[in-house]
C-alpha cells in the first residue's frame, strides 16, 4: 500500500512537472524577484495594520498572498541556469541553494515558512490582532530562515 501511495506521489509529481511552462531562466529570476517582492509588499501592509490601524479585511487579504505565494511551488523557478546573473537579470541566490548537501536545509526553511505562512492567513481570518502579531514575527522568522543562509546580503 505503501508503495502504491508512493508511485502515485512520483506520478503526481511527473505530472506537475510536465505542466510547467517552459521559462527562459532570465524570466525564471525575473519572475521569482518579483514573486518575492510582492509578497514582501504585502507583508509591509500587515505590518503597517499592526503598528497602526487594524483593517481586518486587509490583513486578511495580505496574508492570503502571502500564503498563496508559499504554496505556489516556486522551487520551480530555481532550475539550472539561474545559479547567477543572466542578460539583464541580476540574481542574490547563493550557490548553496543548488548543492545537492544543502538540499535537505533548503526543505526545511522551505517547510518552515509555508507552514508559517498557511497558519498566518488561517490566524489573519479570526481578526485576533495579538495572535496575528505573534504568527507575523513567526512568519518573517521563516524568511529570514532561508535568506541567511540563502540568499546573499
Ligand atoms: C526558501 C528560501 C526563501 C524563503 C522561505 C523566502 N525567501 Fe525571499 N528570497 C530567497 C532567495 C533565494 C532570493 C533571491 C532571489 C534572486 O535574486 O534570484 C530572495 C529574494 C527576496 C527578495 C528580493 C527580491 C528582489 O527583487 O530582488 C525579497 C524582498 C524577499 N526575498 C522577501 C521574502 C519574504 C518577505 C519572505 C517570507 C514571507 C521570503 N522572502 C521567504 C529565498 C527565500
Amino acid at each position: 500500500m505503501k508503495k502504491i501511495a508512493a508511485v502515485l506521489v512520483l506520478a503526481c509529481f511527473a505530472g506537475s512537472v510536465l505542466a510547467q511552462q517552459t521559462l527562459k531562466p532570465e524570466d525564471m529570476i525575473k519572475i521569482r524577484k518579483s514573486g518575492y517582492s510582492f509578497m514582501s509588499w504585502n507583508m509591509g501592509k500587515i505590518k503597517a495594520n499592526l503598528d497602526g490601524t487594524f483593517n481586518k479585511d486587509q490583513v486578511i487579504a495580505a496574508a492570503n498572498v502571502v500564503a498563496a505565494t508559499a504554496n505556489s511551488g516556486m522551487g520551480a523557478l530555481f532550475a539550472p541556469g539561474t545559479e547567477h546573473d543572466v542578460g539583464d537579470q541580476k540574481t542574490r541566490v547563493k550557490p548553496e541553494f543548488f548543492q545537492p548537501q544543502n538540499q535537505d536545509k533548503l526543505k526545511e526553511v522551505a517547510g518552515n515558512y509555508i507552514r508559517e505562512a498557511n497558519e498566518l492567513a488561517k490566524v489573519a481570518a479570526t481578526g485576533d490582532v495579538a495572535a496575528i502579531k505573534a504568527q507575523f514575527g513567526k512568519t518573517g522568522g521563516s524568511c529570514k530562515g532561508c535568506h541567511d543562509v540563502f540568499r546573499k546580503d
